[in-house]
């Protein structure tokens, strides 16, 4: 994916750095304060020289006490730019890391549903939330840590040249030597932080996926199996944190120990000047304040590249997400569909494999056509492509070859917002969110009243069972509807689909889970909503499906067999079959 991590590492701070577009202002008031304390900092040391040279040396108590007072308000100065520069740099890490966050989420939100096959939700959700944090210290502090040190190191050096050039140039001789390992260390680092970074995600999808399905886990007494799975990948963690650390350490030692050095060999050569009174005491303390503040400059830099580049690594990351294109978009001049909106479904020669089988039909040449306002039931063997068909009819997924048409549009051709504007799905596994009863139903239709929320849990006969909850309508599913049961479930997701009140519905083994009674009266209900509307229904039980206008018979990714319950039993083996079984074990319960 990455195939010159430097090229890429750059591309992908500059698209980074477009998030900081909009905030300068407060980018002019941080650089400000920035450059202000550090010129403020070098300032202070000239005062130092004079209380040294003045105070100490001269022995002038009075100009002792004037050095100091002015050393007093410049250091209150000082200490006001610095709430301003903390306050505006720590304010611009937020707030760039709030956006970034948001617009990763939102793009998400708009990727191909494949996409998700690909890539683990559980690392996706660790990037969002770890990478972006990362950004956030560095962008909050690292970058005005590097900042403000590089402008001490160049305001140092100019203020080390006017004090003593020739022992500025000892200084400079070192400098080379400083930033040589800080390079090839630091790359090294990078690299290191993106895989580390990588464990931890990984390790986050595993925890998140045996979390939601702990009673699995428990029931198959895999926990010791987890747990194992577990603390290998988070050796493998420790192991690149542990090569980034190091090669981080050996850049710190490296780093100390040339700059004390040359620190040392200043002091030397300077000493000499001072005895020789060719310097004065106050100078050479300046000197070496200026030397100290150059080389914990070089040093402070040296420490915050190797966060900038893990910052470097997370960035990349990030913006591979944000960028990441999604396969279903919807046209750039999208066709509308023709007023009224009818609700006419045909499927011309469609051909699909998802994208994870190449080999592998799910549709294989299908045509099928449902007229407005008409209902169709789809049977046939499990496997068969029949929820396939519903992906390619809400264009989850673009078929390889053949089109969907609704209204004698391709769907390719059309908003994909319309599109599912006008479908009301009920799909096999009914999906809650964490919220209450309400706003699980009115996921629908977020403007309904009440009053619609009740009618329509009335219509999908789910009050009953609400009403018994602890809160009603107000009580609480916890995640993913964990507090309800199977066939509860079906009947919330039945009434957000009766609310949303769409010209097309798709019910994909909506009663499935209940029991003869209630899916008798669910059945009632579906009957009368489906007048006048285009319904695809897929059941596996043969008797729910008697009231449609037409049956047909799916299988290996084609239409077999299409008509009334009573021609296909003539003309159908594999629904005559099918029908046998079913209708001869019920007269066995009977
Ligand atoms: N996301 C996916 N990636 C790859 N293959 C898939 C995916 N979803 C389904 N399939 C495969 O596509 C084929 C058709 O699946 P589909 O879910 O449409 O069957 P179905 O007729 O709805 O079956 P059932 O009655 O069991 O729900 C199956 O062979 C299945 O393994
Ligand atoms: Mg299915």
């Amino acid at each position: 994916m990455t195939p010159q991590p430097s090229a890429s590492a750059i591309s992908s701070l500059r698209k980074a750095f477009a998030f900081m577009r909009p905030y300068k202002m407060q980018i002019a008031l941080a650089t400000l304060a920035l450059v202000f304390t550090a010129a403020v900092t070098l300032a202070l040391v000239q005062f130092v020289r004079v209380i040294v040279d003045v105070g100490f040396v001269a022995g002038s108590s009075q100009s002792l006490g004037w050095a100091i007072a002015g050393f007093m308000v410049v250091a209150v100065i000082q200490a006001m730019g610095t709430f301003a520069r903390f306050y505006w740099v720590s304010w611009l890490g937020e707030r760039v890391t709030a956006d970034i966050r948001t617009a990763v989420y939102g793009h998400l939100l708009t990727l191909h549903p494949g996409y998700f096959e690909e890539n683990l939700s559980g690392e996706i959700q660790s990037r969002i939330t770890t990478d972006t944090t990362l950004l956030q210290t560095v962008i909050g502090s690292s970058v005005s840590v590097a900042l403000r040190n590089l402008l001490m190191l160049l305001g140092g050096t100019v203020f080390l040249f006017i004090t003593n050039p020739r022992l500025t140039s000892i200084v400079m001789i070192c400098i080379p030597l400083v930033i040589g390992p800080i390079m090839i260390f630091g790359r090294k680092v990078r690299h290191l932080s993106r895989s580390s970074q990588d464990e931890i995600a990984n390790v986050g999808a595993y925890v998140g996926e045996s979390i939601q399905h702990i009673k699995t886990v428990q029931a198959y007494n895999h926990q010791h199996t987890d747990e194992k799975v577990f603390s290998n990948h988070v050796e493998s963690a420790f192991k690149v944190a542990l090569a980034r650390i190091r090669s981080r350490s050996f850049l710190i030692t490296i780093v100390i120990t040339l700059v004390f050095g040359a620190v040392a060999a200043m002091i030397w050569v300077g000493g000499q000047d001072v005895i020789n009174g060719r310097m004065s005491a106050g100078e050479l303390t300046a000197f070496v304040v200026y030397a100290v503040i150059v080389a914990s400059a070089v040093g402070s830099i040296s420490q915050v590249i190797g966060d900038l580049q893990r910052a470097a690594g997370a960035t990349e990351r990030l913006m591979e997400l944000l960028h990441a294109p999604s396969n279903i978009v919807s046209p750039a001049e999208p066709l509308s569909f023709p007023e009224p909106f009818r609700g006419e479904i045909v499927l011309e020669h469609l051909r699909f494999h998802y994208p994870s089988r190449p080999n592998t039909a799910a549709i294989d040449g299908l045509d099928l056509h449902v007229r407005p306002g008409t209902s169709v039931a789809l049977v046939g063997p499990s496997g068969a492509g029949k929820s396939t068909l519903f992906d390619l009819l809400l264009r989850f997924y673009d078929p390889q070859q053949g089109k969907v048409l609704v209204d004698g549009l391709d769907i390719r051709n059309v908003d994909l917002l319309a599109l599912r504007s006008h479908i009301a799905i009920v799909s096999q596994q009914p999906t809650m969110f964490t919220g209450n009863v309400r706003e699980n139903i009115r996921y629908g239709r977020p403007d309904a009243t009440d009053e619609e929320v009740m009618e329509a849990a009335k219509a999908a006969f789910a009050s009953d069972f609400i009403e018994q909850l602890p809160q009603g309508y107000d009580s609480y599913l916890g995640e993913s509807g964990i507090r309800l049961s199977g066939g509860q479930k079906q009947r919330l997701a039945i009434a957000r689909a009766i609310l949303k009140d769409a010209e097309i519905l798709l019910l994909d083994e909506a009663t499935s889970a209940l029991d003869a009674e209630s899916e008798r009266k669910v059945q009632m209900a579906l009957d009368s909503l489906m007048q006048n509307r285009t319904t695809i229904i897929i059941a596996h039980r043969l008797a729910t499906v008697m009231n449609v206008d037409s049956i047909v018979v799916m299988d290996a990714g084609k239409v077999v067999a299409q008509g009334s319950h009573q021609q296909l039993l003539a003309t159908s083996p594999l629904y005559a079959n099918l029908a046998a079984l079913q209708f001869a074990a019920n007269r066995q319960n009977e």
